[in-house]
């Protein structure tokens, strides 16, 4: 038997096998569904995730948390110069200016969020900051930033010459139109279950491109861009942020798992609920990753085109996940 499903099972009282004596609602009916992975599991939205999995999985080998992976895999994509719709190098709102969002959850139910961010190249870890070193869980702007600077973080202009001369171009249309899929990353978005069973999340975007100035999306929003419940699982996801905001996709599908479906079953049934609810679903993607307490996954999107990377079993490979079109 594998170490770590031993020590799972040793556990006991988190595990399937305590499933009977946990309430109704638990994970349990999960039991009959799923394996026991080894672990750790990392699970990342788009092409971009299989560098930050493999940044993450370094950290966990080297004994850090799933905290430290989380925060340390996406920031990658943060510092990213090239990657325009995470950190340094994003698209500007509609004004020129890079606005980011993040948020963080740990398996302590933690939670650290920040939102309309400028100026600072990795909001995740201002994010982590709020949960660590805050009574709060979201600082916003120009709040936010004082907090960062006072923190030790350095600021620098983030908007490139490529997403300027995007601004530029876009200003002659200055239209609001989603567009499906972009570049084949909008968000990223990771989950992480280490050795211990410790679930945590991680979610960082500059947002939808040429947005309004003051927009923010579902990333920073515990629930919509992000949902870490360590009895459960996690899960994040990315897209059209309005869309996820009016139906709180992740927190739905942790919420689908905890009664019972498997990761990939939740995924599709939080998608289900958000395209039932937005008629115009077809002109806009959302894509939602999920992990469970025993290191299983899933992946659904309205659209074809959505990636994912995971990081399981000595494999870390990007796949497509299956779709409602
Ligand atoms: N999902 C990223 C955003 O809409 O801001």
């Amino acid at each position: 038997m594998k170490k770590a499903r031993r020590n799972f099972l040793k556990k006991g009282t988190l595990g399937i096998v305590s499933a009977p004596f946990l309430s109704i609602g638990s994970c349990a009916a999960t039991e009959n569904k799923t394996s026991i992975k080894t672990l750790p599991v990392i699970i990342s939205t788009w092409d971009a995730g299989k560098e930050a999995n493999e940044e993450a999985f370094k950290i966990l080998k080297s004994g850090g948390t799933s905290l430290d992976a989380v925060e340390k895999g996406v920031m990658l994509a943060e510092a990213d110069d090239t990657n325009q719709y995470v950190g340094d190098g994003g698209k500007p709102d509609r004004d020129g200016y890079v606005t980011l969002d993040a948020c963080i959850m740990d398996w302590k139910g933690n939670a650290g969020s920040v939102c309309f961010l400028e100026n600072i190249v990795h909001p995740i870890s201002v994010a982590r900051r709020v949960m660590e070193k805050t009574p709060h869980v979201m600082l916003v702007g120009e709040g936010a930033k004082q907090f960062a600077i006072e923190e030790g973080f350095k600021t620098k202009n983030l908007l490139t010459q490529q997403s300027k001369m995007d601004w530029e171009e876009w200003k002659k249309t200055a239209e609001y139109r989603p567009v499906i899929n972009t570049e084949n990353h909008d968000t990223i978005g990771m989950l992480a279950i280490d050795e211990k069973g410790n679930i945590s999340g991680a979610c960082t975007t500059s947002g939808m491109a040429f947005k309004m100035r003051g927009r923010v999306g579902d990333s920073p929003i515990i629930g919509a861009g992000l949902f870490v419940d360590n009895e459960v699982g996690g899960a994040v996801a990315t897209g059209l942020g309005e869309a996820v905001l009016r139906t709180l996709t992740s927190f739905l599908c942790v919420e689908f798992m905890r009664n019972g479906k498997t990761p990939q079953e939740a995924c599709k049934m939080a998608i289900e609920r958000l395209t039932q609810k937005h008629k115009n679903y077809k002109d806009f993607q959302v894509g939602i990753i999920a992990l469970d307490k025993n290191g299983n996954t899933g992946a659904f999107a309205i659209q074809e085109g959505f990636t994912y990377a995971l990081s399981a079993e000595g494999k870390n490979e990007v796949s497509h996940s299956e779709s409602m079109i």
